[in-house]
């Protein structure tokens, strides 16, 4: 008989989680105004509001943590950052950050100015944030195709090369990078393909401009290209991170995804007039050039985390669950962004609650529903999130509305999928008496999502 799949590590510490009566979760809910971004830790049993900075170091990167150097400057752990992520990717120079969006502030500060604009697949909300922020545009040309959730394909996150031609086109000097995001967050966490990196590659040096990665989940795109991109399946996942990276100028990174570490960033480049750019706004808002934001032991541990997070294994645990727990929605004719995305399952909620019109917010009504069934905690990646049309101040319905379950690195079992997915199949059969959703009572005037107030109708 043919063994089957089980994970590539065994647990060695654990940290126990609690239920909670419908009743309780009731009124948390309404303290925290339906936002689940208000609801503190301990009233939630099963966590996937995301999965940045919530995943479980190994031995490895633990034990590195002790010999971190705290040293201010030219600390040893610097050294062994920066020589893991020039050996991964290529690029010589190094700046850390506490996290990937001071990586975009840092980067951005030198390179966004009012008025630019900056073409990619789907922006991050806090790279949009730091683009609007400086009065210029965060262009989307991601393919049509990522927006219909029922079409499988394999590169789903891909850049459509028509729509970045176009803008290369029209808006010529007033494009200081293209910026690809891999995996796309926004679009499901999808991959994005070798052959799509290599077609934006041409155009950027056909139009002469840089190229940046946002790479937050740069090793689980690897893994899809080696799983579904011909000529790749015999390759390594440390050859095709070379090679992917070998197509960009530079890249932004939230080390909290695919560093596995509790926070962290970085901005690497092969430009000098990049590094250079940036290195003042280093020191002015995250620190010293050989620590940004960061630990000496955090970097100590950011380095063992990218070395293991770019092996087969480690990545094939990790996709393997996020796939079961579609498998599982699969069964219960759940409709969610397909395929399933590298880290999380974005579940179509205007598929869902057909009932709840989208001035309503389905997402976020479904989002709510599941935590009220079972103390579960997705997040809303639709309209909410969206924010307003900076110049129309109207709220945006364009693109989907999803609730995203994300699964953190080396924390949950499949036990824990099995609940998520029956819980999810609770709310689903009643989805036809749901038919009221919720509407925004306070919001920031950007980035609302974090902090929005809402109310039930
Ligand atoms: N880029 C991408 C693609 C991201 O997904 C994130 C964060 C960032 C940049 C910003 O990094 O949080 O370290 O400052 N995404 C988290 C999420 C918050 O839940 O998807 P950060």
């Amino acid at each position: 008989m043919e063994l089957p799949f089980a994970e590539s590590w065994k647990i060695k510490m654990v940290e126990p989680i609690r239920k909670s009566t419908r009743e309780e979760r009731e009124q948390w809910m309404k303290e925290s105004f339906y936002n689940v971004f208000q609801l503190r830790s301990d009233q939630v049993y099963i966590d996937l509001i995301t999965d940045s900075g919530t995943g479980a170091m190994s031995d490895r990167q633990w034990a590195a943590m002790m010999l971190g150097d705290e040293s201010y400057a030219g600390a040893s752990s610097f050294f062994n950052l920066k020589n893991t992520i020039t050996r991964l990717t290529g690029f010589e120079y190094v700046i850390p950050t506490h996290q990937g969006r001071a990586a975009e502030n840092v980067l951005f500060s030198y390179l966004v100015h009012e008025g630019d604009i900056v073409p990619g697949n789907s922006h991050f909300d806090t790279t949009k944030g730091h683009i609007e922020g400086r009065k210029a545009i965060a262009l989307d040309c991601t393919i049509d195709e990522a927006k219909n959730t029922q079409l499988e394909i394999p590169f789903k996150g891909n850049v459509d090369c028509r729509k970045l031609e176009k803008a290369l086109k029209d808006f010529g000097d007033k494009i200081p990078f293209i910026i690809v995001t891999i995996t796309n967050n926004t679009a499901g966490g999808q991959p994005v393909s070798m052959a799509n990196l290599m077609e934006v590659r041409e155009l950027a040096d056909k139009y002469k401009k840089p190229v940046l990665f946002d790479s937050a989940r740069f090793a689980e795109n690897a893994y899809f290209i080696k799983t579904r991109e011909i000529g790749y399946a015999d390759k390594t996942i440390k050859e095709i991170t070379h090679e992917m990276f070998s197509l960009a100028d530079g890249m932004t990174m939230s080390a909290k995804k695919d560093g596995i570490v509790n926070m962290g960033g970085f901005i690497a480049t092969r430009l000098q007039d990049w590094y250079d750019g940036a290195k003042g706004y280093c020191v002015q808002y995250e620190g010293y050039l050989t620590y940004g934001g960061m630990n000496g032991r955090d970097m100590n541990a950011l380095a063992v985390g990218l070395d293991e997070n770019t092996e087969f294994d480690v990545l094939q645990t990790r996709i393997h669950q996020v796939e079961y727990l579609a498998q599982k929605l699969d069964e219960y004719g759940i409709p969610y962004q397909r395929p399933a995305g590298g880290h999380a399952i974005f579940v179509d909620a205007s598929k869902v609650l057909t009932h709840v019109p989208k001035e309503e917010f389905p997402a976020q009504t479904l989002t709510i529903e599941l935590f009220l069934e079972a103390g579960i905690r997705g997040c809303e990646i639709g309209y909410i999130l969206a924010d307003r049309d900076p110049v129309t101040r109207e709220n945006r319905f364009g693109g989907l509305d999803l609730l995203r379950l994300a699964i953190p690195r080396r924390v949950y079992t499949d036990n824990h999928m099995n609940v998520v997915a029956a819980a999810l199949k609770n709310v689903f059969d009643r989805r036809e008496s749901i038919t009221r959703g919720v509407k925004i009572a306070w919001e920031a005037p950007l980035m609302r999502h974090f902090t929005v107030k809402l109310e039930k109708l």
